[in-house]
């Protein structure tokens, strides 16, 4: 096993666990490490390298975009990239108007003042209050761990920012909570990530819709995970039909550079005054020329349909493994997003997989997700399903 140098760990903030391989190299859907041994990565980052691993294009994208010599303007002054991706991203989904940030966490943030800010134009400040639902994950800052449902992640910061509270994935509590004089906004992954991988039901989201619209509040949808290709379809809510009036993503946006963005009505965006919210960094040019590239490539039909062929393929092993195997009890996912309940402890599963050459992810503590980059092919999904047999023990 890898032993790091001990500066390289000694002077990070121990917010994370590491494993304890040193990563040196990436090629195709494979991580390596300082021993040359091969993992297999079916994290992808946490759902962010979805082109994989040393990927021509990417690199071409990212060479071009400092050949200007701009890596960074500011958004006090206009550049060519941040607003024909705000137009591509427009022209691709319901969104009249786009707010670059810098990560999924600032994306939510975002969201949720542009929320506040709409709706106290439309009730005062009595509408205010943001819901979200049991089993989300929305970030780790101060307004997004208040709709986060973690208990870890939430209990040590209280007191938590006010007005933004959890429900039941229930309508009828749903329905008895969220009012037009109070409520700003409901947030709602379409795919629930790190809460257990949970695909929302679309007759539930369509009911979510249609309460929303008729109490006057907005429906934000948190597709920071789910989003750009991973369920096979360019968004999410493709799937199920049902238009929020504010979308978030971030993740792959980049290509691995850090990128969020906040995608909404125009009534909503043109609620904010300049100066209202802001961004040193947010769609700068290269970023932005990078996500060009990234936009493209994700939102290719071809591949697309590689992820929604070879993702309905996968879960249909998953699921046939979970028949099999008495350490697996549930499988729950969509295209390249799945999640696997265990009874093992899903860390103990994650460890033996590590050994084996394989990265996963938990959601949960018993729960192993699963996130391939969006380029792996059907081989590899094999390969990756027998060492995940494997690792059951
Ligand atoms: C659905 C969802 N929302 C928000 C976030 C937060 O994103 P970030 O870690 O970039 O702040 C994540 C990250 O895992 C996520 O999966």
């Amino acid at each position: 096993m890898t032993t790091m140098s001990p500066s390289i760990t000694s002077a990070l903030a121990a917010t994370y666990k590491r494993a304890p391989m040193e990563f040196v190299r990436g090629e195709g859907v494979e991580l390596i490490d300082a021993d040359g041994k091969r993992y297999l990565d079916f994290v992808a980052g946490i759902a962010v390298n979805a082109l994989g691993y040393g990927d021509a294009g990417l690199a071409a994208a990212m060479q071009g975009a400092i050949e200007s010599g701009m890596v960074h303007v500011s958004n006090l002054y206009r550049t060519a990239p941040g607003e024909a991706l705000a137009e591509a991203l427009v022209a691709k989904s319901f969104a009249d108007r786009v707010f670059f940030c810098n990560s999924g966490g600032e994306a939510n943030e975002g969201a949720f003042k542009f929320a506040r800010r709409w709706a106290r134009g439309q009730g005062g400040t009595a509408k205010h209050e943001i819901f979200s639902l049991r089993g989300a994950f929305h970030g780790r800052l101060f307004g997004t761990v208040a709709a986060t449902d973690r208990p870890a992640y939430r209990l040590p910061f209280r007191p938590l920012a006010g007005g933004i509270s959890i429900l039941e994935r229930d309508l009828t509590e749903i329905r008895a909570a969220i009012q037009s004089e109070t409520t700003a906004a409901v947030i709602v992954e379409p795919v629930q990530g790190e809460g257990g991988v949970r695909v929302l039901d679309a007759g539930f989201l369509r009911e979510l819709r249609a309460l929303t619209t008729e109490r006057n509040i907005l429906l934000i949808f948190d597709e920071i995970q789910c989003g750009y290709g991973r369920t096979g379809s360019f968004f999410a809510y493709e799937q199920s039909g049902v238009i929020p009036d504010i979308l978030t993503v971030a993740k792959p946006m980049a290509g691995g550079l850090p990128m969020g963005a906040i995608l909404m009505r125009a009534e909503v965006a043109d609620a904010l005054q300049p100066g209202e919210h802001g961004t040193t960094f947010g769609g700068g040019p290269s970023l932005a020329s990078v996500a060009l590239h990234v936009l493209e490539r994700l939102s290719d039909p071809t591949l697309l349909a590689s992820v929604t062929e070879n993702g309905a393929w996968f879960g249909a092993q998953l699921r046939a493994l979970a028949e099999r195997h008495p350490k697996v009890r549930s499988v729950r996912g969509v295209g390249y997003m799945w999640g696997v309940d265990v009874t093992d402890p899903a860390k103990e599963v994650i460890g033996r997989a590590l050994d084996l050459g394989l990265l996963l992810v938990s959601a949960g503590e018993h729960t192993l997700r699963i996130l391939p980059p969006l380029v792996t092919m059907r081989d590899d999904l094999a390969r990756g399903l027998a060492l995940i047999e494997r690792a059951l023990g």
